[in-house]
């Protein structure tokens, strides 16, 4: 094998004359009769080697047999393209390389489907040949960006006294909301590790060891359906500091945003960052996620609304709910289908019942609303409308009746859908918000009892623990989110460190004292001996890529991504194994156990 002297996408005009080496992929080729062309591709880019009959025999005639994806090393000569035969979209487009040498590697079969056109393959027959979807340059740009991402936050952190340290995948169940993966014991039979799904419990450990500034790179495990942003398997920058307050955290993290931006994308963030309060978020945009690209506020009308005549308003307002609406900037050139098809069935799919809607319209210089339901609204109601929500001629507002929080829900993801349609923001810009001052407890009506908005670690601001007996709805707790465009990159608190109050948390939460202790017993015992006062924050490393990629696929940024049913096509991930292993875990899976019960059938028969 020649060794390489240059990579794929490095050679330029100023190397003419330079003997090379290459070696790569054939990523196409053209046979024209005399020339062959061949164009090499490594990670780097594509360079066009060219084959001569008539002054490189051998090598010609080996190029004419090569086919698409085969490996091959090739010596050469650089020269400048021929005039009007130069490439501006490639790096190398000024040259080409004439081939001496040519070596055949290795060869391949017939790719499934062709590496330049993959993305019109079905994202399936790419899952199941990953190695070769990885040879996209768009795939394999994104694992760039991702270790880039790393490396910065390594090499953040580490500047700033921070120390990885690995906390134990084989651990136990952590209460962060969703279902545990877990994986049997063969030396203690009857028992189970569960994955982590995060390192909550060990980082608070670590801070109570004195281990004092703490990150990782972690892998984390959740057993819920994947989504277009969520995967069961993902990975965290998680962070933990002691002696610290909200704002520590918040400035030390948010200086890493604006250094990843800066460095993958060239883009200043403005910093600091605004914040928003957890309540004008849900107010505003109906989600304490909100995308701040585009303004588009909901407002909530259910006073001029219960004025009206319109029975379906009156009932929803009487039964304790609310008519909240928006106004789309140019919504008016919807028809009536458009909204019924496009928008009143897309928020039916968020739970809310029907969508209302009013056109706005100038008729001799006065705005008017349109619509088969302004037969219920006086003018002045209907005047009321148009300057809560600042309508302007041209848009369209949209209205729905319902409890606060399906309300919310449709018409939060009704703003993002309109403002899309409607091209009302800039795809490339960045929209950061710190979402700050959430409930710390949230009422769970169907289980009669209290939930954590974050985990049940988080604190409460010191003014409202009081609240802890009298008033637990209403206490503030010290938790932040970070939001970009409407995604949700990154979140956390400030912990508890005080053993009793951790302890009233669970009581509320409904978790028994024996449930406390036989699931976070050690945890618990921690605290007892000197914890400091701590907290931390996860990003969602994935999600961060999924931004700087412009993706809104989870599945591009990850090397070897699980399907919507958790499967890893390519390695047929979950199998069935073999009944040895089974045997040796002391476990029966239905079907063997289906099968083990007929034959003691069998037997008693
Ligand atoms: P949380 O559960 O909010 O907090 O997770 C932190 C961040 O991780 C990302 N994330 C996910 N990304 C992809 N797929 C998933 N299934 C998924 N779930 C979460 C999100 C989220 O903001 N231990 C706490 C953090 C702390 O309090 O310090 C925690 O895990 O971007
Ligand atoms: P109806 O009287 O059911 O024909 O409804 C008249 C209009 O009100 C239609 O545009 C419905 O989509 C709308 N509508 C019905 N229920 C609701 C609701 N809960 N919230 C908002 N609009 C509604």
């Amino acid at each position: 094998m020649f060794k390489r002297t240059h990579t794929c996408g490095q050679l330029r005009l100023s190397d003419a004359e330079k003997k090379v080496t290459l070696a790569g992929w054939v990523h196409s080729y053209r046979d024209h009769g005399g020339l062959v062309f061949i164009d090499l591709r490594d990670r780097e880019g594509l360079t066009q080697l060219v084959f001569n009959p008539e002054t490189q025999g051998e090598a010609h005639e080996l190029a004419r047999t090569a086919r698409c994806e085969w490996v091959v090393s090739a010596q050469g000569v650089v020269r400048p393209r021929s005039e009007g035969m130069e490439n501006p979209k490639l790096a190398t487009g000024q040259i080409e390389v004439v081939v001496e040498k040519l070596e055949v590697l290795n060869t391949s079969k017939t790719p499934p489907f062709e590496i330049d056109g993959a993305e019109k393959t079905a994202e399936e027959l790419r899952l199941t040949h990953r190695y070769l979807d990885l040879r996209r340059p768009e795939v394999q740009q994104k694992l760039k960006v991702r270790h880039r991402v790393t490396k910065l936050a390594r090499d953040y952190f580490d500047s700033l006294g921070f120390w990885e340290i690995e906390t134990p995948m084989l651990a136990k169940s952590t209460p962060e909301g969703a279902r545990d993966f877990l994986v049997p014991s063969r030396l203690c039979s009857n028992s189970f590790y569960a994955l982590p799904q995060s390192p909550q419990l060990f980082k608070q450990i670590l801070m109570v060891g004195g281990v004092d500034k703490y990150f990782q790179i972690v892998r984390c495990f959740r057993d819920e359906d994947p989504r277009a942003d969520r995967q069961a398997e993902f990975t965290q920058i998680d962070v933990e500091m002691s002696f610290i307050d909200t704002d520590d955290i918040i400035t030390v993290n948010e200086n890493l945003v604006v250094r990843v931006w800066k460095d993958i994308l060239d883009v200043d963030v403005t910093s600091p960052m605004r914040r928003m309060s957890y309540k004008d978020a849900m107010d505003d945009y109906g989600t304490d996620r909100p995308d701040l690209r585009f303004d588009m506020k909901l407002k909530d009308i259910s006073e001029i609304a219960s004025k009206s005549t319109f029975k379906v308003f009156a009932s929803v307002i009487e039964n304790g709910g609310v008519v909240k609406g928006l106004c789309a900037t140019g919504g008016g050139k919807y028809s009536r289908s458009d909204i019924e098809k496009g928008f009143t069935a897309f928020a039916g799919d968020y739970g809310a019942k029907g969508l209302a809607w009013f056109k706005v319209k100038a008729e001799d210089g006065k705005l008017t609303l349109a619509s088969s339901i302004a037969k219920f609204f006086t003018a002045e109601q209907l005047a009321e409308i148009i300057k809560t929500f600042g309508a302007k001629d041209g848009d369209l507002i949209l209205l729905v009746a319902d409890d606060e929080k399906t309300a919310n829900k449709a018409l939060a993801a009704l703003r993002c859908k309109l403002a899309k349609d409607l091209e009302l923001y800039d795809e490339n810009s960045f929209e950061f918000v710190w979402i700050v001052d959430f409930p710390m407890l949230e009422w769970n009506e169907d289980e009669k009892r209290y939930d954590s908005l974050h985990h049940p670690f988080t604190a409460a601001v010191p003014e409202d623990l009081d609240k802890l007996e009298s008033d637990p709805g209403n206490i503030c707790s010290q938790a932040y989110d970070i939001v970009v465009n409407g995604s949700e990159i990154g979140g956390g608190s400030i912990r508890i460190h005080n053993p009793k109050v951790q302890q009233k948390v669970f009581d509320l939460l409904n978790i028994s004292r024996e449930q406390a202790e036989e699931r976070f017993g050690f945890f618990l015992k921690a605290l007892e001996y000197g914890a400091p006062p701590h907290g931390g924050i996860a990003f969602g490393l994935d999600r961060m890529v999924m931004l700087l990629t412009g993706t809104e696929n989870i599945r591009d940024v990850i090397a070897f991504p699980k399907t919507q049913r958790g499967q890893c096509l390519m390695s047929d991930a979950p199998s069935e194994v073999d009944q040895k292993q089974l045997d040796e875990l002391n476990l029966r899976t239905q079907k063997h156990s289906h099968t083990a019960e007929k034959i003691d059938e069998q037997k008693q028969s």
